[in-house]
């Protein structure tokens, strides 16, 4: 076994740092979000997940510019209190992927990715239309992590889901059926993968059947 220090990968004979692809796959919070001006923005977070599920609460981590300010989405979120997560079907992983460019505050990612969005119906931050599942969220609170190498700040962002749109093509018999699709999640590096296998496991004390 290799046991390294983190920080210390290289002397380990990585060539990049491995951690992100020891966690995986990641799911990708596309996270839309407005200003107080109105302009929206959208862009890809994954370091995203789901807390709990009653109510639903979610986490996106987030990095900061190299001066220490904050990112758009982060911004907006604590300025304005709300902001949607789209789920990233693999038909939608490039134009996720052209929404991470770093555009000037109010400079909207929907319009310079030509992604098509749709109204909110209890916060004003615009969804993506052509996602299969988003979530309207109200946000919670902001818990600054540790950086290694300051002025660069890291932060998670909390949120509570407080309206879900879902596609009626992804519905089968009741249930979310994730093969309709395929969401795309992150792994290390520049690789990414999608959720193509699905199998089920009950565990020993309950009864069969969906948790
Ligand atoms: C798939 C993917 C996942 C990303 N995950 C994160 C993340 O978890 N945290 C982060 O700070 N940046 C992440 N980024 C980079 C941001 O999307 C990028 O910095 C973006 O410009 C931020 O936009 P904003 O300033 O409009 O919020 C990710 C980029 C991609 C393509």
């Amino acid at each position: 076994m290799i046991f390294y220090e983190p920080g210390t990968h290289k002397q380990h004979g990585f060539k990049h740092d491995p951690f992100k692809a020891f966690v995986t796959p990641r799911p990708i919070g596309w996270i839309g979000s407005i200003d107080a001006d109105g302009r929206t923005n959208l862009a890809p977070y994954s370091f995203f997940n789901a807390m709990a599920s009653n109510p639903p609460q979610v986490v996106f981590g987030s990095g900061s510019h190299a001066d220490g300010s904050k990112k758009d989405s982060q911004r907006n979120v604590e300025d304005m209190g709300e902001f949607t997560v789209n789920i990233v079907a693999h038909a939608l992983r490039e134009q996720m992927n052209e929404t991470s460019a770093a555009l000037p505050h109010g400079d909207s990612e929907f319009d310079a990715a030509g992604i098509e969005g749709a109204p909110s119906k209890l916060i004003k931050p615009l969804r993506v239309a052509a996602a299969p599942v988003a979530f309207e969220c109200v946000y919670l609170r902001t818990i600054e992590l540790e950086h290694w190498s300051p002025p660069h700040r890291n932060f998670m962002v909390l949120g509570k889901v407080i309206g879900i749109h879902v596609s009626e093509d992804v519905v089968v018999d009741g249930l979310a059926d994730v093969t309709k699709w395929s969401p795309v999640s992150r792994l290390g590096y520049f690789d990414y993968s999608t959720v193509d296998n699905v199998f089920e496991m009950f565990r020993p004390s309950s009864a069969p059947g969906p948790v």
